[in-house]
């Protein structure tokens, strides 16, 4: 076990590198069991998630190499147990994502329950309602759920809500499907779009992605690809809200500035310079006044929930009052209280957080309890006046690469330690 040490009160200044999308490489990867021939993927960025999944395609026959130029090519041509074990699927709900992919595939899949997580109870019956109707066979126990088919068909498919993994496990599912499947109501998300695009590389035939609604029609087989992971969305955020919650200057690159629109306006409502270029965006609070701005959680373009608990952070700190409300999970307000801790003034009443703005946070000892709840304890941390501890860190490292060394680099004072019982 490891925990973040940091000393508050330090501006930070300079560029940052993005790195590759969890959300993006992770389906990427479950994707790789469709084809026949090797994929090569590039900007991969090594998180715990994306080494869970690479195992799970390993537990199941896939055999995976990593060059010298930091490719990793898959070759998952040959799966022998199409199985997702519940040691691998309860450290990462997305192992989830194979479930489409095993079933148009392989024609079964058994796949461990998910399970609840921290910010909520997080069902799948849109994926497997989707595959039942495509004419996938169901059965679940206490612990596993076990698909079989012989042949899928196409179906029209209404979403009864947006889910990402969801629209991105029956757009896999529906790649061999003969005939038109036609899916209503999907996600918008960039990391969808990848997905599309990558296999529409690979051979496939899909289109719509990014709207509404989307087609795919059957192929007979997917070949070899070479391909670059999509830059992480979240993890710009993250960034420039650590540039404007010390009132630091921080330029990241390597982003696409359409993806993260919705955030650079937040953050020039919050009062904060903004610019931006073809793959950068810059933020400059260094004599800015930041006030506090009302959020809600949307799926894209709406606002997004994973960079929610990030602009509470935020608020807390700025001036004013707002209401940050959370729609997409119903349980995604851990980091209140231990914000709290830090002396923010958050009241919660259901899905709603009241944040009265303080002028100073103090620094604690506070525990991280999911990924993006543990990124705004480190921007807490980060302004915090005097040391912050934050415990229970291996869920930062699920979704950011080399945070503190990043963080450092731009002026930040972060050491990671063992922690010693
Ligand atoms: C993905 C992202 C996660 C992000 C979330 C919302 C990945 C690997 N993870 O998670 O980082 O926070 O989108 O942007 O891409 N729902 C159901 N039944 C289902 C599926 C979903 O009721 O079968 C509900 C969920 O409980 C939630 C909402 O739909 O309330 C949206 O969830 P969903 O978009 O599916 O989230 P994930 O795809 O799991």
């Amino acid at each position: 076990m490891e925990r973040l040490i940091i000393k508050g009160g330090n501006q930070l200044h300079g560029e940052v590198d993005c790195s590759g999308a969890k959300n993006a490489g992770l389906p990427i990867l479950a994707s790789t069991i469709l084809l026949d021939g090797v994929a090569k993927i590039g900007n991969l960025p090594h998180l715990q998630d994306i080494t869970t999944m690479l195992e799970l395609l390993n537990s199941m026959g896939s055999h995976i190499n990593f060059d010298e130029n930091g490719y990793i090519e898959i070759n998952s041509s040959n799966i022998d147990l199409p199985e997702a074990r519940y040691e691998l699927v309860k450290t990462m709900r997305a192992s989830i994502l194979v479930m489409g992919p095993l079933v148009a595939k392989y024609g079964k899949a058994k796949i461990s329950q998910p399970g609840g997580c921290d910010i909520g109870s997080r069902p799948i019956d849109f994926h497997l309602s989707g595959l039942e109707k495509m004419g996938a066979e169901i059965k679940s126990d206490s612990k596993y759920i076990y698909l079989k088919a012989d042949k899928l068909k196409p179906i029209e498919f209404e979403f009864p809500k947006i889910s990402v993994t969801g629209t991105e496990n029956l757009m896999m599912a529906a790649v061999f499907t003969k005939g038109k499947t036609t899916l209503k109501n999907c996600a918008k998300e960039p990391e969808v779009v990848e997905l599309a695009n990558f296999l529409n590389k690979c051979g496939a035939s899909i289109h719509g992605a990014g709207e509404s609604t989307i087609e795919i029609t059957g192929v007979d087989s997917l070949g070899s690809v070479e391909w670059d992971v999509l830059f992480d969305r979240i993890e710009a955020g993250t960034y420039l809200v650590a540039g404007a919650i010390t009132n630091g200057h921080i330029t990241v690159k390597k982003i696409e500035p359409k993806t993260i629109q919705v955030l650079t306006n937040k953050l020039i409502e919050m009062g904060v310079h903004v610019s931006y270029g073809e793959n950068w965006v810059e933020a400059d609070a260094t004599s800015s006044e930041i006030t506090c701005v009302d959020i809600g959680t949307e799926p894209f373009p709406g606002f997004p929930t994973d960079m929610q608990a990030q602009f509470m952070a935020l608020n807390t700190i700025a001036t004013g009052s707002c209401t940050i409300e959370e729609t997409v999970f119903e349980n995604r307000f851990q980091h209140v209280s231990q914000l709290r801790k830090m002396g923010a003034d958050i009241v919660l009443s259901k899905n709603k957080a009241f944040v009265k703005g303080v002028p100073n946070l103090v620094g604690s000892e506070v525990k991280a309890s999911d990924l993006r709840a543990s990124a705004s304890l480190v921007l807490a941390g980060l302004v915090g006046k005097n040391r912050t501890q934050i415990d229970n860190i291996y869920h930062i490292d699920r979704g950011y690469e080399c945070i503190e060394e990043k963080l450092n680099k731009l002026g930040a004072d972060i050491i990671r330690e063992p922690v010693v019982y």
